[in-house]
Protein backbone atom coordinates (compact mmCIF):
# COMPACT_ATOMS: atom_id res chain seq x y z
CA UNK A 1 0.00 0.00 0.00
CA UNK A 2 1.07 3.68 -1.10
CA UNK A 3 0.83 6.17 2.29
CA UNK A 4 1.31 9.86 1.42
CA UNK A 5 0.39 13.22 3.10
CA UNK A 6 -1.39 15.33 1.43
CA UNK A 7 -1.01 19.24 2.00
CA UNK A 8 -3.18 20.93 -0.48
CA UNK A 9 -7.07 21.21 -0.70
CA UNK A 10 -9.87 18.84 -0.50
CA UNK A 11 -10.25 19.40 -4.26
CA UNK A 12 -7.39 18.65 -5.09
CA UNK A 13 -7.46 15.21 -3.86
CA UNK A 14 -7.06 12.56 -6.16
CA UNK A 15 -8.60 10.05 -3.69
CA UNK A 16 -11.98 8.46 -4.43
CA UNK A 17 -13.43 8.86 -0.90
CA UNK A 18 -12.46 11.10 1.88
CA UNK A 19 -12.92 10.08 5.42
CA UNK A 20 -13.75 12.69 8.37
CA UNK A 21 -14.21 12.15 12.38
CA UNK A 22 -17.21 13.58 14.36
CA UNK A 23 -17.61 13.44 17.50
CA UNK A 24 -20.55 12.36 19.65
CA UNK A 25 -21.38 16.48 20.18
CA UNK A 26 -22.25 16.62 16.88
CA UNK A 27 -19.99 20.17 17.06
CA UNK A 28 -18.82 20.25 12.97
CA UNK A 29 -15.09 21.48 13.20
CA UNK A 30 -11.91 20.35 11.07
CA UNK A 31 -11.87 18.82 7.93
CA UNK A 32 -15.81 17.65 8.83
CA UNK A 33 -17.06 21.27 8.81
CA UNK A 34 -15.65 21.66 5.33
CA UNK A 35 -16.41 18.83 3.81
CA UNK A 36 -19.39 19.67 4.60
CA UNK A 37 -19.56 22.90 3.36
CA UNK A 38 -18.55 21.00 0.11
CA UNK A 39 -21.62 19.11 0.38
CA UNK A 40 -24.08 21.31 1.35
CA UNK A 41 -24.26 20.80 4.55
CA UNK A 42 -24.78 16.88 4.57
CA UNK A 43 -22.87 15.80 7.42
CA UNK A 44 -24.64 18.37 9.18
CA UNK A 45 -27.66 16.60 7.85
CA UNK A 46 -27.19 12.81 9.04
CA UNK A 47 -26.09 14.06 12.81
CA UNK A 48 -29.40 16.32 13.17
CA UNK A 49 -31.61 13.26 11.92
CA UNK A 50 -30.14 11.24 14.29
CA UNK A 51 -28.19 8.39 11.83
CA UNK A 52 -25.25 8.60 13.26
CA UNK A 53 -24.55 10.18 16.75
CA UNK A 54 -20.94 10.31 16.51
CA UNK A 55 -20.56 7.47 19.10
CA UNK A 56 -16.89 5.37 18.56
CA UNK A 57 -16.25 3.87 14.97
CA UNK A 58 -19.73 4.87 13.77
CA UNK A 59 -19.72 5.37 10.33
CA UNK A 60 -22.14 6.79 7.76
CA UNK A 61 -21.46 7.20 3.83
CA UNK A 62 -22.41 10.07 1.98
CA UNK A 63 -22.79 10.14 -1.59
CA UNK A 64 -21.33 13.63 -3.63
CA UNK A 65 -21.70 12.61 -7.36
CA UNK A 66 -20.07 15.03 -9.50
CA UNK A 67 -17.62 16.44 -6.29
CA UNK A 68 -14.23 15.88 -5.68
CA UNK A 69 -14.20 13.26 -3.81
CA UNK A 70 -17.64 12.12 -4.49
CA UNK A 71 -17.62 9.82 -1.30
CA UNK A 72 -17.16 11.08 2.60
CA UNK A 73 -17.36 8.42 5.05
CA UNK A 74 -18.09 9.92 8.22
CA UNK A 75 -16.28 7.80 11.32
CA UNK A 76 -17.46 8.76 15.17
CA UNK A 77 -14.96 9.07 17.67
CA UNK A 78 -17.24 9.62 20.46
CA UNK A 79 -16.96 12.02 23.55
CA UNK A 80 -14.63 14.80 22.34
CA UNK A 81 -13.87 15.57 26.37
CA UNK A 82 -12.34 11.58 26.33
CA UNK A 83 -10.60 12.10 22.79
CA UNK A 84 -7.36 10.05 23.30
CA UNK A 85 -5.23 9.89 20.17
CA UNK A 86 -4.57 5.90 19.99
CA UNK A 87 -8.50 5.84 19.24
CA UNK A 88 -7.21 7.14 15.62
CA UNK A 89 -6.03 3.16 14.84
CA UNK A 90 -9.55 2.29 15.37
CA UNK A 91 -10.81 5.28 13.48
CA UNK A 92 -8.58 4.59 10.60
CA UNK A 93 -8.99 0.61 10.52
CA UNK A 94 -13.06 1.08 10.78
CA UNK A 95 -12.61 3.36 7.38
CA UNK A 96 -10.42 1.28 5.82
CA UNK A 97 -12.69 -2.29 6.16
CA UNK A 98 -15.44 0.06 5.56
CA UNK A 99 -14.21 1.86 1.84
CA UNK A 100 -12.17 -1.49 1.36
CA UNK A 101 -14.83 -3.99 1.24
CA UNK A 102 -16.50 -1.61 -1.07
CA UNK A 103 -13.66 -1.44 -4.13
CA UNK A 104 -12.32 1.79 -2.83
CA UNK A 105 -8.44 1.63 -4.13
CA UNK A 106 -7.59 5.29 -2.85
CA UNK A 107 -8.87 6.86 -0.09
CA UNK A 108 -7.57 10.19 2.43
CA UNK A 109 -7.84 10.32 6.00
CA UNK A 110 -8.89 13.82 8.19
CA UNK A 111 -7.53 14.45 11.65
CA UNK A 112 -8.99 15.98 14.36
CA UNK A 113 -8.04 19.38 15.47
CA UNK A 114 -6.85 17.98 18.40
CA UNK A 115 -4.25 16.37 16.99
CA UNK A 116 -2.33 19.31 16.07
CA UNK A 117 0.29 18.97 19.07
CA UNK A 118 0.88 15.76 18.23
CA UNK A 119 0.90 14.84 14.36
CA UNK A 120 3.78 12.27 14.50
CA UNK A 121 2.29 10.05 16.71
CA UNK A 122 -1.26 11.00 15.12
CA UNK A 123 -0.05 9.78 11.94
CA UNK A 124 1.35 6.76 13.20
CA UNK A 125 -1.35 5.90 14.66
CA UNK A 126 -3.95 5.97 11.83
CA UNK A 127 -1.53 4.16 9.58
CA UNK A 128 -0.96 1.08 11.95
CA UNK A 129 -4.53 1.56 12.92
CA UNK A 130 -5.32 1.45 8.76
CA UNK A 131 -2.41 -1.56 7.68
CA UNK A 132 -3.99 -3.76 10.62
CA UNK A 133 -7.60 -3.16 8.79
CA UNK A 134 -6.57 -4.45 5.65
CA UNK A 135 -6.04 -8.08 6.25
CA UNK A 136 -8.59 -10.38 6.89
CA UNK A 137 -8.49 -14.50 7.74
CA UNK A 138 -9.24 -15.87 4.62
CA UNK A 139 -5.50 -16.47 3.46
CA UNK A 140 -6.07 -20.08 2.63
CA UNK A 141 -9.64 -19.26 0.35
CA UNK A 142 -9.42 -19.86 -3.06
CA UNK A 143 -11.46 -16.87 -3.22
CA UNK A 144 -11.48 -14.77 -0.31
CA UNK A 145 -15.08 -13.13 0.22
CA UNK A 146 -14.46 -9.83 0.23
CA UNK A 147 -11.02 -8.93 -0.41
CA UNK A 148 -9.76 -5.15 0.77
CA UNK A 149 -8.71 -3.06 -2.52
CA UNK A 150 -7.27 -0.35 -0.83
CA UNK A 151 -3.86 0.79 -2.50
CA UNK A 152 -2.98 4.29 -1.91
CA UNK A 153 -3.95 6.11 1.84
CA UNK A 154 -3.41 9.69 2.15
CA UNK A 155 -3.28 11.71 5.61
CA UNK A 156 -4.83 15.13 4.82
CA UNK A 157 -1.93 17.13 6.28
CA UNK A 158 -4.52 20.04 7.12
CA UNK A 159 -7.97 20.35 9.22
CA UNK A 160 -10.51 22.85 7.56
CA UNK A 161 -7.90 26.02 9.03
CA UNK A 162 -5.70 24.28 11.39
CA UNK A 163 -2.45 23.07 9.40
CA UNK A 164 -0.43 20.21 10.70
CA UNK A 165 3.25 19.82 10.83
CA UNK A 166 3.73 18.43 7.57
CA UNK A 167 6.88 17.04 8.16
CA UNK A 168 6.25 15.74 11.32
CA UNK A 169 2.78 13.73 9.91
CA UNK A 170 5.52 12.15 7.21
CA UNK A 171 7.75 10.97 10.44
CA UNK A 172 4.52 9.77 11.94
CA UNK A 173 3.65 7.45 8.33
CA UNK A 174 7.12 5.75 7.92
CA UNK A 175 6.99 4.71 12.27
CA UNK A 176 2.90 3.78 11.77
CA UNK A 177 4.21 1.86 8.11
CA UNK A 178 6.90 -0.35 10.04
CA UNK A 179 4.46 -0.86 13.55
CA UNK A 180 1.43 -1.83 11.39
CA UNK A 181 3.43 -4.14 9.32
CA UNK A 182 4.98 -6.03 11.94
CA UNK A 183 1.23 -6.23 13.55
CA UNK A 184 -0.15 -8.06 10.53
CA UNK A 185 3.36 -10.09 10.67
CA UNK A 186 2.90 -11.60 13.60
CA UNK A 187 -1.28 -12.20 12.90
CA UNK A 188 -0.41 -13.61 9.57
CA UNK A 189 2.29 -16.22 11.45
CA UNK A 190 -0.55 -16.89 14.17
CA UNK A 191 -3.42 -17.49 11.39
CA UNK A 192 -1.02 -20.39 9.84
CA UNK A 193 -2.11 -23.51 10.98
CA UNK A 194 0.08 -25.59 12.84
CA UNK A 195 0.42 -27.88 10.15
CA UNK A 196 2.37 -25.05 8.73
CA UNK A 197 3.46 -23.14 11.42
CA UNK A 198 5.78 -26.00 13.39
CA UNK A 199 8.38 -25.24 15.13
CA UNK A 200 11.23 -25.49 12.31
CA UNK A 201 8.73 -22.63 10.57
CA UNK A 202 8.48 -20.57 13.25
CA UNK A 203 12.48 -20.27 13.33
CA UNK A 204 12.76 -19.82 9.17
CA UNK A 205 10.28 -16.68 9.80
CA UNK A 206 12.22 -15.34 13.04
CA UNK A 207 15.35 -16.06 10.67
CA UNK A 208 13.96 -14.27 7.78
CA UNK A 209 13.43 -11.27 10.24
CA UNK A 210 16.56 -10.97 11.36
CA UNK A 211 17.89 -11.27 7.55
CA UNK A 212 15.69 -8.60 6.18
CA UNK A 213 16.39 -6.06 9.27
CA UNK A 214 19.49 -7.16 10.04
CA UNK A 215 19.43 -8.55 13.94
CA UNK A 216 21.71 -11.86 15.12
CA UNK A 217 19.97 -14.85 14.86
CA UNK A 218 20.49 -18.39 16.39
CA UNK A 219 17.96 -20.87 17.45
CA UNK A 220 18.89 -23.88 19.61
CA UNK A 221 18.05 -27.40 18.26
CA UNK A 222 17.15 -29.86 20.72
CA UNK A 223 20.92 -31.26 21.38
CA UNK A 224 22.44 -27.91 21.93
CA UNK A 225 19.43 -28.22 24.69
CA UNK A 226 19.80 -30.83 26.00
CA UNK A 227 23.78 -29.69 26.32
CA UNK A 228 21.90 -26.57 28.31
CA UNK A 229 19.86 -28.54 30.36
CA UNK A 230 16.73 -27.52 29.42
CA UNK A 231 14.94 -30.96 30.65
CA UNK A 232 11.64 -29.10 30.54
CA UNK A 233 10.92 -27.64 27.29
CA UNK A 234 12.32 -30.71 26.44
CA UNK A 235 9.88 -32.76 28.14
CA UNK A 236 6.77 -31.08 26.45
CA UNK A 237 9.00 -31.27 22.71
CA UNK A 238 8.78 -35.03 23.53
CA UNK A 239 5.02 -36.43 22.92
CA UNK A 240 5.94 -34.91 18.87
CA UNK A 241 7.93 -35.56 15.98
CA UNK A 242 8.10 -31.91 15.46
CA UNK A 243 11.60 -31.27 17.34
CA UNK A 244 11.48 -27.73 19.63
CA UNK A 245 13.50 -24.85 19.06
CA UNK A 246 14.98 -21.56 21.42
CA UNK A 247 14.75 -19.06 18.80
CA UNK A 248 16.86 -16.15 19.74
CA UNK A 249 17.29 -12.91 18.26
CA UNK A 250 19.35 -10.10 19.04
CA UNK A 251 19.88 -6.17 18.51
CA UNK A 252 22.67 -4.51 20.11
CA UNK A 253 21.43 -0.97 20.05
CA UNK A 254 24.07 0.15 22.96
CA UNK A 255 27.32 -1.60 22.74
CA UNK A 256 28.32 0.43 25.41
CA UNK A 257 26.04 -1.08 27.91
CA UNK A 258 25.92 -4.49 30.22
CA UNK A 259 22.19 -3.19 29.96
CA UNK A 260 20.09 -6.03 28.22
CA UNK A 261 16.26 -6.49 28.03
CA UNK A 262 15.11 -9.86 27.00
CA UNK A 263 11.46 -10.30 25.55
CA UNK A 264 10.17 -13.74 25.80
CA UNK A 265 7.48 -15.62 23.62
CA UNK A 266 5.66 -19.00 24.37
CA UNK A 267 5.85 -20.38 21.36
CA UNK A 268 3.69 -23.29 21.28
CA UNK A 269 2.40 -24.04 17.69
CA UNK A 270 0.00 -26.74 18.64
CA UNK A 271 -1.37 -27.12 22.38
CA UNK A 272 -3.04 -30.52 22.52
CA UNK A 273 -2.89 -30.40 25.55
CA UNK A 274 -0.49 -33.81 25.50
CA UNK A 275 -1.69 -37.30 27.70
CA UNK A 276 -3.80 -34.53 29.72
CA UNK A 277 -5.72 -33.49 26.34
CA UNK A 278 -8.58 -30.81 25.78
CA UNK A 279 -11.73 -31.31 25.25
CA UNK A 280 -12.45 -31.07 21.02
CA UNK A 281 -14.64 -27.94 21.68
CA UNK A 282 -12.42 -25.01 20.43
CA UNK A 283 -9.25 -27.28 20.49
CA UNK A 284 -8.57 -26.21 17.03
CA UNK A 285 -7.49 -22.57 18.31
CA UNK A 286 -4.85 -23.65 19.87
CA UNK A 287 -2.59 -23.03 16.73
CA UNK A 288 -2.94 -19.31 18.33
CA UNK A 289 -0.81 -20.31 21.46
CA UNK A 290 2.30 -19.66 19.81
CA UNK A 291 1.18 -15.32 19.73
CA UNK A 292 3.48 -14.71 22.50
CA UNK A 293 6.63 -15.72 20.10
CA UNK A 294 4.72 -14.28 16.98
CA UNK A 295 4.55 -10.88 19.39
CA UNK A 296 8.12 -11.01 20.05
CA UNK A 297 9.65 -11.98 16.67
CA UNK A 298 7.70 -8.98 15.57
CA UNK A 299 8.61 -6.21 17.72
CA UNK A 300 11.76 -7.66 17.06
CA UNK A 301 11.55 -6.46 13.38
CA UNK A 302 9.96 -2.92 14.67
CA UNK A 303 13.34 -2.66 17.07
CA UNK A 304 15.83 -3.32 13.98
CA UNK A 305 14.33 -0.74 11.58
CA UNK A 306 13.93 1.97 14.37
CA UNK A 307 17.10 1.55 16.13
CA UNK A 308 16.72 2.03 19.69
CA UNK A 309 19.77 3.05 21.99
CA UNK A 310 19.13 -0.09 24.15
CA UNK A 311 20.19 -3.61 24.04
CA UNK A 312 17.35 -6.16 23.59
CA UNK A 313 16.82 -9.93 23.04
CA UNK A 314 13.83 -11.81 21.99
CA UNK A 315 13.54 -15.30 23.00
CA UNK A 316 10.99 -17.78 21.51
CA UNK A 317 10.79 -21.24 23.07
CA UNK A 318 8.83 -23.37 20.14
CA UNK A 319 7.23 -26.88 20.93
CA UNK A 320 4.06 -28.64 19.92
CA UNK A 321 2.28 -30.02 22.64
CA UNK A 322 1.19 -33.49 21.59
CA UNK A 323 0.34 -36.89 23.16
CA UNK A 324 2.72 -38.99 20.90
CA UNK A 325 3.94 -42.21 22.12
CA UNK A 326 6.95 -41.01 24.19
CA UNK A 327 4.89 -37.89 25.70
CA UNK A 328 5.73 -36.35 29.05
CA UNK A 329 3.23 -38.16 31.23
CA UNK A 330 1.27 -36.53 34.72
CA UNK A 331 3.58 -37.95 37.50
CA UNK A 332 6.76 -37.29 35.59
CA UNK A 333 9.59 -34.85 36.85
CA UNK A 334 11.56 -32.89 34.72
CA UNK A 335 14.40 -30.82 35.47
CA UNK A 336 14.80 -27.07 34.16
CA UNK A 337 18.49 -25.30 32.99
CA UNK A 338 18.33 -23.57 36.56
CA UNK A 339 18.43 -27.08 38.30
CA UNK A 340 14.75 -26.59 39.90
CA UNK A 341 13.05 -30.02 39.87
CA UNK A 342 9.51 -29.92 38.22
CA UNK A 343 6.36 -32.29 38.89
CA UNK A 344 4.03 -32.48 36.09
CA UNK A 345 0.42 -32.87 37.49
CA UNK A 346 -1.08 -31.86 33.96
CA UNK A 347 1.09 -31.92 30.20
CA UNK A 348 -1.76 -28.97 29.47
CA UNK A 349 0.11 -26.96 31.66
CA UNK A 350 3.24 -26.56 28.71
CA UNK A 351 3.42 -22.73 28.72
CA UNK A 352 5.39 -22.50 31.81
CA UNK A 353 7.53 -25.21 30.81
CA UNK A 354 8.20 -24.01 27.83
CA UNK A 355 8.88 -20.71 29.54
CA UNK A 356 10.98 -22.10 32.37
CA UNK A 357 13.87 -22.56 29.98
CA UNK A 358 13.67 -19.40 28.08
CA UNK A 359 13.32 -17.48 31.11
CA UNK A 360 16.81 -18.91 32.52
CA UNK A 361 18.26 -18.84 29.04
CA UNK A 362 17.53 -15.46 28.79
CA UNK A 363 20.09 -14.98 32.29
CA UNK A 364 22.00 -16.45 31.01
CA UNK A 365 22.37 -14.36 27.87
CA UNK A 366 22.47 -11.42 30.09
CA UNK A 367 19.26 -9.95 30.51
CA UNK A 368 18.85 -7.23 33.28
CA UNK A 369 14.86 -6.82 32.58
CA UNK A 370 12.92 -9.64 31.32
CA UNK A 371 9.44 -9.24 29.84
CA UNK A 372 7.42 -12.41 28.46
CA UNK A 373 4.16 -12.54 26.74
CA UNK A 374 2.45 -15.99 26.64
CA UNK A 375 -1.32 -17.25 26.03
CA UNK A 376 -0.66 -19.14 29.68
CA UNK A 377 -4.27 -19.75 31.24
CA UNK A 378 -7.97 -20.20 30.32
CA UNK A 379 -8.73 -18.75 33.61
CA UNK A 380 -7.01 -15.34 32.16
CA UNK A 381 -10.38 -15.32 29.94
CA UNK A 382 -12.44 -15.99 32.68
CA UNK A 383 -10.69 -12.81 34.75
CA UNK A 384 -10.51 -10.17 32.30
CA UNK A 385 -12.50 -11.26 29.20
CA UNK A 386 -11.09 -10.46 25.91
CA UNK A 387 -10.54 -6.90 27.01
CA UNK A 388 -7.24 -6.55 28.79
CA UNK A 389 -4.30 -7.80 29.46
CA UNK A 390 -2.87 -9.49 32.68
CA UNK A 391 0.14 -8.21 33.66
CA UNK A 392 2.25 -9.89 36.90
CA UNK A 393 5.78 -9.14 37.79
CA UNK A 394 8.28 -8.73 41.11
CA UNK A 395 9.25 -5.08 40.23
CA UNK A 396 5.72 -3.06 40.75
CA UNK A 397 7.40 0.24 39.28
CA UNK A 398 8.64 -1.85 36.28
CA UNK A 399 4.97 -3.39 35.94
CA UNK A 400 3.34 0.58 36.38
CA UNK A 401 5.77 1.69 33.67
CA UNK A 402 4.87 -0.68 31.24
CA UNK A 403 1.20 -0.46 32.16
CA UNK A 404 1.37 3.60 31.73
CA UNK A 405 3.34 3.35 28.44
CA UNK A 406 0.54 0.79 27.17
CA UNK A 407 -2.10 3.57 27.21
CA UNK A 408 -0.24 5.12 24.58
CA UNK A 409 -1.45 2.51 21.96
CA UNK A 410 -4.69 0.40 20.96
CA UNK A 411 -3.65 -2.75 23.62
CA UNK A 412 -4.48 -2.81 27.69
CA UNK A 413 -3.10 -4.09 29.98
CA UNK A 414 -4.07 -4.60 34.01
CA UNK A 415 -2.08 -5.39 36.82
CA UNK A 416 -3.02 -8.45 38.77
CA UNK A 417 -0.66 -9.51 41.95
CA UNK A 418 1.91 -12.33 42.72
CA UNK A 419 1.53 -12.97 46.27
CA UNK A 420 3.98 -14.92 47.92
CA UNK A 421 0.96 -17.63 48.66
CA UNK A 422 1.49 -18.69 45.32
CA UNK A 423 4.67 -19.12 45.61
CA UNK A 424 3.67 -21.63 48.47
CA UNK A 425 1.10 -22.70 46.19
CA UNK A 426 2.95 -24.11 43.34
CA UNK A 427 5.52 -26.11 45.65
CA UNK A 428 5.31 -29.95 45.32
CA UNK A 429 5.78 -32.51 47.50
CA UNK A 430 8.15 -34.52 45.79
CA UNK A 431 9.93 -31.87 43.45
CA UNK A 432 10.76 -28.04 43.88
CA UNK A 433 7.60 -27.20 41.99
CA UNK A 434 4.29 -28.46 39.84
CA UNK A 435 2.82 -26.65 37.08
CA UNK A 436 -0.34 -27.40 37.73
CA UNK A 437 -2.35 -26.11 41.15
CA UNK A 438 -6.61 -26.41 40.27
CA UNK A 439 -8.80 -23.83 39.68
CA UNK A 440 -7.80 -20.75 42.41
CA UNK A 441 -5.59 -18.18 40.86
CA UNK A 442 -4.90 -20.19 37.88
CA UNK A 443 -3.51 -16.90 36.32
CA UNK A 444 -1.67 -15.75 39.45
CA UNK A 445 -0.35 -19.13 40.51
CA UNK A 446 0.74 -19.89 36.69
CA UNK A 447 2.90 -16.42 37.30
CA UNK A 448 3.96 -17.43 40.40
CA UNK A 449 5.70 -20.54 38.78
CA UNK A 450 7.22 -18.39 36.47
CA UNK A 451 8.70 -16.10 38.82
CA UNK A 452 11.12 -18.76 40.36
CA UNK A 453 12.91 -18.43 36.88
CA UNK A 454 13.86 -14.67 36.68
CA UNK A 455 15.75 -14.89 40.03
CA UNK A 456 15.76 -11.76 41.32
CA UNK A 457 15.97 -9.73 37.47
CA UNK A 458 12.90 -7.51 37.67
CA UNK A 459 10.14 -8.94 35.43
CA UNK A 460 7.08 -8.63 33.85
CA UNK A 461 4.59 -11.95 32.68
CA UNK A 462 1.77 -10.64 30.30
CA UNK A 463 -1.03 -13.59 29.76
CA UNK A 464 -2.38 -12.94 26.70
CA UNK A 465 -4.64 -15.45 26.43
CA UNK A 466 -7.42 -13.61 26.48
CA UNK A 467 -6.22 -10.47 24.56
CA UNK A 468 -4.09 -12.02 21.65
CA UNK A 469 -7.37 -13.41 19.27
CA UNK A 470 -10.96 -12.68 19.50
CA UNK A 471 -13.91 -14.73 17.79
CA UNK A 472 -15.69 -11.83 16.66
CA UNK A 473 -14.71 -9.29 14.08
CA UNK A 474 -15.12 -5.52 14.94
CA UNK A 475 -15.20 -2.71 12.37
CA UNK A 476 -11.30 -2.14 12.74
CA UNK A 477 -10.07 -5.79 12.92
CA UNK A 478 -10.82 -9.16 11.15
CA UNK A 479 -11.71 -11.97 13.76
CA UNK A 480 -8.62 -14.21 14.58
CA UNK A 481 -5.22 -12.32 15.81
CA UNK A 482 -5.52 -9.22 17.33
CA UNK A 483 -1.29 -8.25 16.96
CA UNK A 484 -0.85 -8.26 21.37
CA UNK A 485 1.99 -7.82 22.54
CA UNK A 486 3.76 -6.14 19.63
CA UNK A 487 2.35 -2.40 20.00
CA UNK A 488 3.14 -2.52 23.80
CA UNK A 489 6.36 -3.81 23.67
CA UNK A 490 7.46 -1.54 20.81
CA UNK A 491 5.78 2.19 23.03
CA UNK A 492 8.00 0.46 26.44
CA UNK A 493 11.42 -0.04 24.14
CA UNK A 494 10.99 3.21 22.72
CA UNK A 495 10.28 4.91 25.63
CA UNK A 496 12.73 2.76 27.78
CA UNK A 497 15.75 3.88 25.11
CA UNK A 498 15.10 7.70 25.14
CA UNK A 499 14.78 7.89 29.05
CA UNK A 500 18.47 5.98 29.03
CA UNK A 501 19.97 8.08 26.79
CA UNK A 502 18.57 11.75 28.56
CA UNK A 503 20.15 9.91 31.73
CA UNK A 504 23.67 9.31 29.83
CA UNK A 505 23.36 12.61 28.83
CA UNK A 506 22.72 14.02 32.43
CA UNK A 507 25.38 12.31 34.18
CA UNK A 508 26.90 9.42 32.26
CA UNK A 509 25.32 6.76 34.35
CA UNK A 510 22.11 4.20 34.28
CA UNK A 511 19.70 5.28 36.65
CA UNK A 512 15.58 4.25 37.17
CA UNK A 513 13.63 6.26 35.41
CA UNK A 514 9.59 6.29 36.36
CA UNK A 515 7.66 7.91 33.86
CA UNK A 516 4.31 9.08 35.25
N1 LIG B 1 -2.66 -22.53 25.97
C1 LIG B 1 -3.41 -22.85 27.14
C2 LIG B 1 -4.12 -21.63 27.71
C3 LIG B 1 -5.27 -21.08 26.91
C4 LIG B 1 -6.54 -21.59 27.06
C5 LIG B 1 -5.09 -20.00 26.09
C6 LIG B 1 -7.58 -21.05 26.35
C7 LIG B 1 -6.13 -19.45 25.39
C8 LIG B 1 -7.39 -19.98 25.52
C9 LIG B 1 -2.48 -23.38 28.22
O1 LIG B 1 -1.42 -24.14 27.78
C10 LIG B 1 -3.30 -24.29 29.09
O2 LIG B 1 -3.78 -25.27 28.59
N2 LIG B 1 -3.43 -23.94 30.35
C11 LIG B 1 -4.18 -24.71 31.27
C12 LIG B 1 -3.43 -24.74 32.56
C13 LIG B 1 -3.99 -25.70 33.58
C14 LIG B 1 -3.86 -27.11 33.10
C15 LIG B 1 -3.26 -25.51 34.89
C16 LIG B 1 -5.55 -24.07 31.43
O3 LIG B 1 -5.64 -22.84 31.42
O4 LIG B 1 -6.52 -24.80 31.53
MN1 LIG C 1 -1.92 -26.16 27.48
ZN1 LIG D 1 -0.77 -23.71 25.90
Amino acid sequence: MQINVAAGALKELSAGALVVPVFADGKLDGAAAAADAELGGAIADVLESGEISGKPNETALLHAAGKTPSRVLVVGLGDRAKFELSSLANYAGTAVRYLGKRKHTAIAIALPVEVASAPARAAALVVEGALAGTIDATTYRTEPEKPIALDTLTILGSAGDVAFDTAALEVGVERGRILGEAVNLARIMALTPANDMTPRTLAARAEDVATRFGLKYHALDEDEMRAKGMGSILGVSQGSDEPARMIVLEYAGDPDSSDKLALVGKGITFDSGGISIKPADNMHEMKYDMCGAAGVIAAMSVIAQIHPKLNVIGIAPTSENLPGPRAVKPGDILRAMNGKTIEVINTDAEGRLVLADALCYARELGATKIIDAATLTGAMVTTLGHSATGTMSNDDAFRDEFIALSKQTTEKYWPLPLYDEFSQTVKSEIADLRNSTGRPAGSLTAGAFLKAFVGDVPWIHLDIAGTAYTDAETSFLAKGPTGYPVRALVAYVEDAAEHKSENANGNGSAQKVSVN
